[in-house]
């Protein structure tokens, strides 16, 4: 028996990084995939891979703020399933600006992504969470990517961190919501530190041209931390997965850091 054997997740943001190591993940461990990305050429060779592994996705293009995205995109999920068990909202923008640097248009264009997603995700996934929650033994989940700036300040990129804050609160409020509604969804949010993807070469992009540079960047972050390693995409996968399992059946409103002990 696999840990999510029999389940229908669907993962936004999941044509790079995180996302995809986690639709890989679930699928091998037995959850049929739902792929959700605005990068559709990326996200369908996902999709591809995974059914040649001998895994179940499909891919659908979803911009996470855009409510008629959101939409067509839990209808084809249900339609092609028959519902849909685990939502996890982990596509992200990063912006890399001080508070002086940003402009309003960035707040807005940040927030829509990062914030509006999570929102319109849970708002409309719920009927059919709701749906799978009444016959499945622990319930529905919804798994939020947060991250360690979620839970402190960012020396780099405030707008970022004040999203990543929001998207705590917002786990915990609903985790609240749902519970005292008695809709056996359950509500987590992920608190990643640096993870090697395409947001952290773009946290280190002064250094993009020069391997030297990045590989130094790497190493100073490594040494940073007390586990003495950079994390990788699967190492916040395996959290996901877990949180989507029935292993989490007793955890909701929880915010899991997984930063290798740098918030320690
Ligand atoms: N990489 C890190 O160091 C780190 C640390 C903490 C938290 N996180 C969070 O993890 C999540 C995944 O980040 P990642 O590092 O894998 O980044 P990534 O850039 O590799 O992947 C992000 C994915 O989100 C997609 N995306 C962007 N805007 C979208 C939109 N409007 N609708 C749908 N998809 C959209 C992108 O196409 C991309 O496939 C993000 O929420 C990020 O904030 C990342």
């Amino acid at each position: 028996m696999k840990r999510l054997d029999g389940k229908i997740t669907l993962v936004t943001g999941a044509a790079s990084g995180i996302g995809a190591a986690t639709v890989r993940l679930m699928a091998r461990e037995g959850a049929s995939v739902v792929i959700a990305d605005i990068h559709d050429e990326t996200g369908e060779a996902i999709a591809q891979e995974i059914h040649l592994d001998g895994g179940k996705a499909f891919f659908v293009h979803l911009d996470v703020s855009r409510e008629d995205d959101w939409t067509a995109a839990i209808e084809a999920t249900v339609a092609r399933y028959s519902g849909l068990d685990v939502l996890v909202n982990n596509a992200g923008v990063y912006l890399a600006k001080s508070c002086e640097e940003a402009t309003y248009s960035d707040w807005q264009r940040i927030c829509s992504v990062n914030l509006a997603g999570v929102f319109l995700g849970t708002k409309l996934a719920l009927p059919a969470l709701r749906e799978k929650a009444r016959t499945s033994s622990q319930g529905s989940a919804i798994i939020n990517m947060s991250s360690t700036v979620g839970l402190k300040g960012s020396s780099v990129d405030p707008l970022y961190s004040m999203t990543k804050g929001g998207i705590t609160t917002f786990t915990k409020s609903t985790a609240i919501e749902f519970g005292n509604k008695g809709y056996r969804i359950r509500v987590n949010s992920v608190h990643p530190g640096p993870v090697e993807t395409e947001m952290a070469a773009q946290h280190r992009k002064a250094d993009l041209n020069d391997p030297a540079a990045l590989e130094a960047a790497r190493q100073a972050i490594a040494a940073s931390l007390p586990i003495k390693r950079v994390a990788m995409p699967a190492d916040i996968a395996t959290a996901v997965v877990f949180l989507a399992s029935d292993d989490a059946g007793f955890m909701t409103g929880s915010s899991l850091v997984i930063d290798g002990g740098a918030m320690a």
